[in-house]
């Protein structure tokens, strides 16, 4: 191996100058000390140009894959010439140990300092074995599992030459419109929180060895709020909204140790995230001290001249370094700007500074000027992608991912012999669909289908008939882009096998390249001919298991009504047939609860559970009623509330105890319930804790979730949960612009679900000073 001396010069000398006074954390948020990568970053900045610094800042898209609008001939030419010049900091969109290797060849042999470049790349729920989206995974309730699917991923894409996620996504979302949701953790601040962490410690593990990576806690901040729900569009959002909401996740990512974080394309308060002095510097660098680099979304950067925010890509630059954009992805503004705004002093080189400074420590950190080849390991890439134990753990957090939405005349489990079984549906027999919007890394036809988990079953007769394809149209990057709204030809197939079956399972929803980045919907109905096919089945056979698959919650209230059982099942990843045939024939338990509210219809969006009362609360009052907030043709009510979840036994609560009605600071109270298993059947349940705050500074939602713990019963046994209540449960970004408790009345609940009617009071007192 052929490496740069100086750059070794560069590292040891860091060694040296420090012997073993600096600290070796990579801490990247909180500590005051500067760590060894630090002091060994600024010994390699100590040698560099200020064009070699501002090199460092620059992010280019590979030459053959695209996740953005891409610049019409690819930039092949110039963007070669940069790398050899020594000014691209990273690459993302290049994978495979081949490839990674000849770019950063280029990098540490024929720039002037040899410095590694660091490569970035989508490894959003999973690489070459995908698992389910990541607003399926949050389903399970499960961190060890989702974990686990990190870790999976990580080890996957670094033995593919990879060191930098651009996952996971925290952004708390409400509008089932908006195609991302898919790609987050759902509705909810707290949950976001415990997921953002655990996906935070399966992507970078205990240390950067070759089987994990840096993550990237994004969109910061405020991308989900988009108006309407369509995607890149305006966000107009309260500072209590902000911080009582969306920050929250972020902010645990930051705790965790995420590497970096990157920002977004929308605009906050009228300023653009990547020009936004105030989130980027106020809140992330200085209130949170966080010490890793921020990378701007795919030319969010240029695009804050279509903003109208700057005038041209200068300004845009000038405008993105100030505000403490470290890193800028294919906007090409800092290449091409950064070092005469700093000549003209409209940047300071103390800025840049900073910046290189953050992005060469994670180079330190991640070993890459140890050596720059540390992912590139041919043996190694074919060792590690697709292990067995790989698709044995995509596969457990697949069945725990799924929901079972209703189950009224106990068609589910399955029987195992003797019945006749149609199978129904376009997406049944799909095998590309259940991989999901972000499987970049995966091929084609590679998941395992409904029909072919269903074939594992020999004891039932299956039939298939396809009955109505989904999507229709041109192909375009590799989907087809149209629903299909008028091609009904499989119908009369689809209806005579129904006739003949005992039962009928349905395998209805969205392809899994219909949710995503730019795949925003003004409905939310399932797509196309497929809800019209539904109703011609069940005119003939009413015995139906839906099972959804799709990306975000749809409107499914002709179904809710008129189908037996309604099974969630997402987009699944490679063992998507295994996980839901083990559902339906009941080797697997259902267990999975909802991450996101199910509206009855798209007008209730965006409709979550930790709404405000308001001054009229309209839940409970008839549709005819007028003067409260409430709709005259649909009930308030969610069709599946937030939390819900059955499964195939069912669970009792009861006997919801306080040890305590108040507590003051430094005290908690302990909250306790009992949970019975009353059905037949060994199962999971998630109890979940939910608090209100009756009287604050600023008004407070009807429910916040604060706990959960997941609890296996076997039937009759009864366990009791609890959940312990201090000041850190109640605190919230207060009429003081900060994070406090308010002594007051608070109600708590705990139950199967948001909607849990079972509830205890407790009070907050400040303590009383102690006399003399
Ligand atoms: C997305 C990011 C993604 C980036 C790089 C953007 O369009 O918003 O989430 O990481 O592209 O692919």
């Amino acid at each position: 191996m052929k490496f740069k001396l100086i750059t070794y010069i560069a590292a040891i000398s860091g060694m040296i100058l420090l012997g073993c006074s600096g600290t070796k954390s990579r801490s990247t948020s909180g500590t005051a000390a500067i760590s060894l990568y630090e002091r060994k970053a600024d010994s390699v900045l100590k040698l560099m140009t200020l064009e070699e610094k501002v090199g460092q800042m620059n992010q280019y898209n590979g030459f053959w894959e695209v996740t953005g609008p891409a610049p019409k001939d690819g930039d092949a030419a110039k963007k070669y010439e940069h790398l050899r010049k020594g000014w691209v900091g990273s690459m993302l969109n290049v994978k495979g140990v081949k490839d990674v290797r000849a770019l950063q060849k280029i990098a540490v042999e024929q720039t002037r300092l040899g410095i590694p470049i660091i490569f970035g790349y989508d490894v959003i729920h999973g690489y070459k074995t995908v698992s389910p989206i990541p607003l399926a995974e949050a389903a399970s309730w499960d961190m060890d599992a989702i974990k686990k699917s990190a870790e999976i991923a990580a080890a996957e894409a670094a033995a593919s030459g990879l060191n930098w996620t651009f996952a996971p996504m925290v952004d708390v979302s409400r509008d089932a419109r908006w195609g991302r949701v898919m790609e987050g953790a759902g509705e909810d601040p707290y949950l976001n929180s415990v997921i953002a962490v655990a996906r935070v410690k399966g992507f970078q593990g205990e240390k950067y060895d070759e089987f994990h990576l840096a993550a990237c806690a994004k969109h910061f901040a405020g991308y989900s709020f988009a108006e309407a729900g369509r995607d890149y569009n305006t966000v107009d959002i309260s500072d209590n909204t902000l911080h009582n909401i969306i920050l929250p996740p972020f902010k645990a990512a930051a705790e965790a140790g995420v590497a970096t974080f990157m920002n977004s394309f929308n605009e906050l308060e009228g300023i653009p995230a990547t020009g936004n002095h105030y989130l980027q510097r106020d809140i992330l660098k200085n209130r949170w001290n966080y010490q890793g680099f921020v990378v701007s979304d795919w030319g969010s950067l240029g695009e804050m001249v279509a903003h109208g925010y700057a005038k041209d890509l200068k300004h845009a630059s000038e405008l993105a370094a100030n505000a403490g954009s470290d890193m800028d992805m294919e906007s090409s503004g800092y290449v091409e700007h950064l070092c005469a705004l700093v000549r003209e002093g409209k940047v300071a080189e103390s800025k840049i500074d900073e910046a290189v400074r953050r992005i060469l420590k994670l180079k330190f950190e991640l070993g890459l000027f140890d050596d720059p080849y540390k992912y590139c390991n041919e043996e190694r890439e074919k060792q590690t992608i697709g292990k067995k134990e790989f698709l044995d753990g995509v596969l457990d957090v697949a069945k725990k991912s799924i929901v079972l939405l209703k189950n009224d005349k106990q068609l589910l489990p399955l029987k195992k012999q003797g019945q006749k079984i149609a199978l129904i549906g376009a997406l049944a027999n799909d095998k590309t669909s259940p991989l999901g919007n972000w499987r970049i890394g995966a091929d084609d036809n590679t998941a395992v289908s409904v029909l072919e988990g269903m074939q594992q079953y020999k004891g039932n007769t299956l039939t298939y008939a396809k009955g109505a394809d989904v999507a229709t149209g041109k192909t375009v990057m590799g989907f087809k882009t149209h629903v299909n709204v008028t091609d009904k030809s499989g119908f009369a197939e689809a209806i005579n096998a129904a006739k003949q079956a005992d039962v009928v399972v349905m395998v209805l929803g969205e392809h899994g390249l219909h949710t995503g980045e730019g795949r925003s919907r003004s409905e939310l109905t399932i797509p196309g001919v497929q809800q019209e096919l539904l109703e011609a089945v069940h005119k003939v056979n009413p015995n139906i298991v839906l099972v959804l698959t799709n990306g975000r919650p749809l409107a499914i209230s002709w179904a809710a009504e008129n189908v037996p059982s309604i099974v969630e099942a997402w987009h699944l990843g490679t063992q998507s047939g295994h996980a839901i045939a083990q559902v339906l024939y009941g080797d697997y338990n259902p267990s999975g609860k909802l991450p996101m509210t199910f509206p009855r219809n798209v007008g209730q969006v965006p409709i979550y559970y930790n709404h405000k009362n308001t001054g009229r609360p309209g839940d409970g009052q008839p549709t005819e009623s007028v003067f409260w907030s409430q709709y005259n043709d649909v009930d308030n009510s969610p069709l599946y509330p937030f939390g819900h979840g059955l499964s195939y036994t069912t669970f009792e609560y009861s006997n919801l105890k306080l040890s305590g009605n108040s507590f003051a600071e430094g005290g908690n109270i302990i909250v306790s319930v009992d949970v019975k298993n009353t059905g037949k059947l060994d199962g999971k349940e998630v109890v979940q804790f939910y608090i209100r705050d009756l009287v604050a500074s600023v008004t407070r939602p009807v429910k916040e979730l604060k706990g959960f713990e997941m609890v296996s019963l076997k039937p009759g046994e009864t366990k009791t949960v609890s959940f312990s209540i201090n000041k850190k449960t109640i605190e919230f970004y207060s009429a003081n612009k900060i994070w406090e408790a308010e002594p007051g009345e608070f109600k708590v609940f705990a139950g199967g679900s948001s909607a849990t009617k079972l509830e205890g009071n407790f009070k907050y007192t400040v303590q009383q000073p102690q006399r003399p």
